[in-house]
């Protein structure tokens, strides 16, 4: 991937409780903005026409997505994080792995899904601007444990595991 060129955005509440976190016209040459939502660390992916907000920090040990690459794998849009390449559906924050299926006699290799790993947030576009409601966090996603930039003074402040 090149540089990273997306902004970090200001975000705005709005009436009904999303936040504004960028205008659409943001998006336009990194495809990605990273922001802070009520202490949370999001990254907002533009994608083929649809909006994609996640928690910005990798559920496996805190890697930064919105340096990661996004691929098309296994029918799905993903970022790949750029610390141990694990591979995370945008729109549904599952984790896949490639694997073979052990009733397959030619074990061929498929994508897999350990389940959703990555909380993901709603997005709305209103009036040119991009909109992020916060999910639901009364469920637990491994995420949660690197989510709010409260509990970190810095990026420097996530080890990157060797
Ligand atoms: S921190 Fe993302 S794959 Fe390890």
């Amino acid at each position: 991937m090149g540089q990273w060129l997306g902004i970090s955005a200001a975000p705005v509440a709005d009436d009904d409780g999303s936040v504004l976190v960028a205008k659409e016209e943001d998006f336009k040459e990194s495809k990605r903005i990273r922001t802070t939502v009520k202490d949370r660390e999001l990254v907002v992916f533009y994608n083929e026409g649809q909006y994609h907000a996640l928690d910005l920090r990798c559920y496996h040990a805190g890697g930064p997505l919105h340096l990661g690459d996004i691929e098309d794998i296994g029918g799905q849009t993903c970022v790949i994080c750029p610390w141990h390449q694990y591979t995370i559906a945008l729109a549904t924050g599952e984790g896949l792995y490639q694997g073979s299926d052990p009733q397959d006699p030619l074990r061929t290799k498929k994508w897999f899904s350990k389940g959703v790993k990555q909380r993901v947030h709603n997005t709305t576009v209103k009036n040119g601007g991009v909109y992020v409601t916060l999910s639901d966090t009364s469920i637990h996603f491994d995420s949660d444990d690197y989510a709010c930039e409260k509990l970190k003074e810095s990026e420097n402040t996530v080890k990157k595991p060797k």
